[in-house]
């Protein structure tokens, strides 16, 4: 890129719950000036996340919305939405966020927000996606990052990354595969987006 142009970096907020290393790859490739943004929050509904700890030291402003400390489910994303909201996020990259959003959040967000999951979607969507390709007998299994939809895992398909399944796999050794190609997949997926490089036609995603 023309160092001259300056670059407009795009504001990314990051919903984790847990162990978070799909974040720590998307604060990495900031770090080193592959992804044109500023990651201006860690939004997390799970208080003993690992990916608190990433967001500290990387100087990641983190708000939790802890899902027991609210009456109901409506009451909490309505909670999770004002979070959202105070970002002021120009994309939500769903690293490992282990809720269903609701369709307030999902239709306030609309073609801004995406999600990485471990499996080649359309296939093995929801929980557990190794375990199901595994028991499936697939050869082939991978991850997906895709916009988010009011669907499970339903949206528009972004970048698509695949791993053998080798006759001795476990759920574990193929997590742990697909796990090394989510962590280019899901830095590329947002590369491109910020770059905006994205055109959403229905479910197809042309990339510039
Ligand atoms: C990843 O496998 C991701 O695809 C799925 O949850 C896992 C999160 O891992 N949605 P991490 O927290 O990013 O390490």
């Amino acid at each position: 890129m023309d160092p001259e142009i300056p670059v407009c970096r795009k504001r990314i907020a990051v919903l984790a719950s847990g162990r978070g290393s799909n974040f720590q790859a998307v604060i990495d490739a900031i770090a080193v000036g592959d992804i044109p943004a500023v990651c201006v929050g860690l939004v997390t509904d799970n208080p003993g996340a690992y990916a608190i700890e990433r967001a500290r030291a990387a100087g990641i402003p983190v708000t939790v919305v802890e899902y027991a400390r609210f009456p109901s489910k409506a009451a909490y994303e309505e909670a999770l939405l004002a979070a959202m909201r105070n970002c002021r996020a120009d994309l939500f990259v769903l690293a490992g966020y282990m809720r269903i959003l609701g369709s307030a959040i999902v239709h306030e967000f609309s073609g801004r927000m995406m999600n990485i999951h471990p499996a080649l979607l359309p296939a093995f969507a929801g929980l557990h996606a190794q375990r199901q390709a595994i028991e499936y007998g697939v050869k082939v299994a991978g991850c997906t990052v895709h916009l988010v939809d009011e669907g499970m895992d339903t949206g528009p398909i972004v970048v698509q990354r695949c791993v053998p399944v080798l006759p001795g796999d476990d759920e574990s050794m193929l997590a742990d595969r697909i796990l090394i190609e989510e962590h280019e997949a899901l830095p590329l997926a947002v590369k491109l987006f910020c770059e905006e490089r994205l055109e959403v036609t229905g479910r197809r995603v042309r990339i510039r």
